[in-house]
């Protein structure tokens, strides 16, 4: 038996047709409540007025003022009725949102609830709240909002009208089936959710065809009863992540979003879950639905997914998320909104890519089966995001958190450029996921607040201390991997580094770059060529390169100059010059980002390089280093710098005459590297 956390809650829930006539006073009186105050809802009016008859003495009040999604303002009218009028309780008598607004005034009052619900909604058994303010809605967790009595009662289900009725059936279905990889599943849940599911899927078919079965109207009603009990503890998963986002931003009706992702969520989790995939397989058996081909012959045997859909099919639920009015180009935003908000342990990684192929077939209404299957995170990996994620479960943290990003993200959408929002909301996403996955504790984010201001003490014109954060987290090569694509036959790029600097000093060809920098004289030539074999002549070559103790010569104390140079190239593309042979060194390790490298157990060493800056008209500036082949550090550059294609050999030469007929009474060093240059407005 696998780990796990639960935490019962609390209410009494009684169950029956007519119970809402028959035994709601007494249970009234059992509460000991005396000043009630009634929140009925729309249509539910009249039948609140009927069953509040034999409560009259107890009513001491009634709003009618209930709004879907309940606006702050509804929830504030109501909390003024309930204080003018003393009341002791609320009473809801209606769907989801009669239920909402019952929950919003005991959130800042403490009255108990006394739920009577007439839909499928399933949050009379939640301790999760919701308000809206315009456009944003809050959500919350609060036991205060539990309701403490339910009335169940079919008979009052019975006026509500088929097709809502089938939304709303698979909308308690989705509880269910979510709730299996939602961080808080346990196995008590997982027993109800799998109860309800073939309560639902055996009941929704008959409600359909008959709305007023009581039978099968008594059973959706249970079934939705255990599919809400089941979701209050285990918050929601990758589906409803996927709907809030579709619904927030899209205005998508809620309960056929559901129905029509809740297959494709199936496709896709099932691989890495497959005992759930088993025990809803098992539940969903009774709709006779056999899965991926109806006639029951295919040879991959029972698809709880196909049987899902088919299943919304046969209620006359849309298809295609188009067909509610999703736009196909709002798919690859919806993907990168839900993303981040991924529980961290759902079982198949989703990442933005796998979740727009969901989306667009979702979009399209294909067959779930044609979702490709996730890919299962290993059950290492699981367990250990399991384990983080459970500690935090109380049910709706996901939400509170997720408040807390789309908040943010709003923030920006009147930012003045398209650029600039898409950049910082894209930050912030991934800021933010970042602090989900590992649960950032606020200790931990201060030590990182405390690194990066000792970064910014450490800085100044000689030390740029955020750039060798940028490259020892591999950002810098990064993004030169992003800006220089690898061109066809052209030499690589690497990162630029700290130590260029404008104004170096011009040098003739086959000059000497040496300056006050001490080392073995290194001849290094080469020639200048575009990628179509051409030589490019006049190109400026601008070098540094460190001494032979690792140092440039921005970092001599004096301001002397060495070590560094420019020159252009012959009219054949050639180029030479001397120097010295440049030696390993560490980047500047004596602060954070030295300390940041030692707690990792990493060194700060460079291998032996010397860098090039190659600009001519036409082509495209190539920033690069050349690399000494057989250096010690070359498979663990601090910066990640190196590539295979810039390692060169420097050849070892004893005292004697060099190539251009520069006599030498020491050992020396040769070294020859062509530069390949890619032209301008060429992508290979
Ligand atoms: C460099 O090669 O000069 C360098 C690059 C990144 C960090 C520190 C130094
Ligand atoms: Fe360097």
């Amino acid at each position: 038996m696998e780990p796990f956390a639960r935490e019962a809650l609390p209410g009494r829930v009684v169950f029956g047709a007519g119970a809402a006539r028959t035994a709601l006073a007494d249970e009234v009186a059992r509460l000991g409540v005396s000043r009630l105050l009634l929140i009925a809802a729309g249509g539910g009016e009249t039948v609140a007025r009927d069953l509040a008859a034999p409560l009259a003495d107890r009513i001491a009040g009634t709003f009618t003022g209930v709004q879907p999604h309940v606006p702050v303002e509804v929830a504030d009218a109501a909390r003024k009725q309930a204080g003018a009028i003393g009341a002791d309780a609320v009473l809801s008598v209606g769907g989801g949102s009669a239920t909402g607004t019952a929950k919003a005034v005991a959130l800042t009052t403490g009255l108990p609830v006394i739920a009577v619900p007439t839909t499928y909604a399933g949050s009379e058994v939640t301790p999760v709240w919701g308000l809206s303010d315009g456009e944003r809605k809050t959500t919350g967790v609060d036991l205060r909002v539990l309701p403490r009595l339910v009335i169940y009662d079919p008979e009052l289900t019975v006026s509500l009208p088929g097709p809502l009725s089938a939304a709303s059936g698979l909308n308690a279905m989705a509880h269910c089936v979510d709730g299996f990889w939602a961080p808080g599943r346990n196995p008590v849940s997982a027993l109800a959710a799998g109860e309800a599911i073939r309560v639902l899927a055996a009941a929704l078919p008959l409600v359909a065809l008959d709305g007023t079965d009581l039978g099968a109207r008594g059973d959706l009603l249970y079934g939705a009863y255990l599919a809400g009990s089941a979701f209050a503890v285990t918050g929601s998963g990758l589906h409803h992540k996927i709907c809030h986002v579709l619904g927030g931003r899209y205005g998508l009706p809620h309960a056929q979003t559901h129905a029509i992702m809740l297959p494709y969520v199936l496709a896709f989790n099932a691989p890495g879950a497959p005992d759930a995939a088993r025990r809803i397989t098992q539940a969903l058996a009774v709709t006779g639905l056999p899965g991926p081909d109806p006639a029951g012959s295919d040879p991959r045997g029972p698809d709880p997914a196909a049987a899902l859909q088919q299943l919304a099919t046969r209620l006359g639920l849309p298809r295609g998320l188009r067909e509610i009015g999703l736009r196909e180009e709002q798919i690859a935003e919806a993907a990168q909104l839900i993303e981040p908000v991924v529980p961290a342990d759902n079982p198949v990684s989703a990442d933005a890519a796998a979740l727009e192929t969901m989306l667009r077939h979702a979009w399209a209404g294909d067959p779930a089966t044609a979702v490709p299957a996730g890919a299962p995170r290993s059950p290492r990996e699981q367990a250990a995001r399991g384990e983080a994620r459970r500690e935090e479960a109380a049910p709706g943290q996901a939400a509170r958190e997720d408040a807390v990003t789309a908040g943010v993200l709003a923030s920006f959408g009147g930012a003045d450029t398209a650029r600039y929002r898409e950049v910082m909301q894209s930050l912030v996403r991934h800021l933010h996921a970042f602090a989900r996955e590992v649960r950032l504790t606020e200790p931990e984010w201060q030590q990182g607040i405390d690194f990066l201001t000792r970064a910014g003490h450490i800085t100044d014109d000689r030390r740029q201390e955020f750039i060798l954060l940028s490259d020892v987290l591999g950002l810098s090569m990064l993004t030169v991997a992003i800006n220089a694509p690898a061109s066809a036959g052209a030499t690589e790029s690497t990162v630029v580094g700290p130590f260029f600097v404008t104004g170096s000093p011009e040098v003739p060809l086959g000059g000497d770059i040496t300056g006050e920098a001490k080392g073995r004289p290194c001849y290094v030539s080469g020639a200048v060529r575009g990628t179509g074999g051409e030589p490019v002549p006049g190109a400026r070559i601008e070098v540094w390169e460190s001494d032979e103790d690792g140092f440039y010569d921005v970092q001599y104390p004096d301001g002397r100059t060495g070590g560094r140079g420019w020159l252009r190239s012959a009219p054949d593309g050639g180029y030479r010059f001397w120097s010295v042979r440049p030696a390993p060194y560490p980047i500047p390790d004596d602060g954070p980002v030295g300390a940041l490298l030692t707690a990792a157990g990493r060194g700060p060493m460079r291998p032996a390089h010397l860098h090039f800056k190659v600009d001519a008209p036409g082509y495209r500036t190539l920033i690069t280093h050349i690399f000494v082949a057989g250096d010690p550090y070359l498979d663990r550059d601090a910066v990640f710098g190196v590539k295979d294609s810039l390692i060169t050999d420097f050849a070892e030469h004893p005292p004697g005459t060099a190539p251009d007929g520069r006599p030498l009474d020491e050992p020396w060093t040769s070294v020859s590297f062509d530069i390949v240059l890619a032209r301008l407005n060429t992508a290979s």
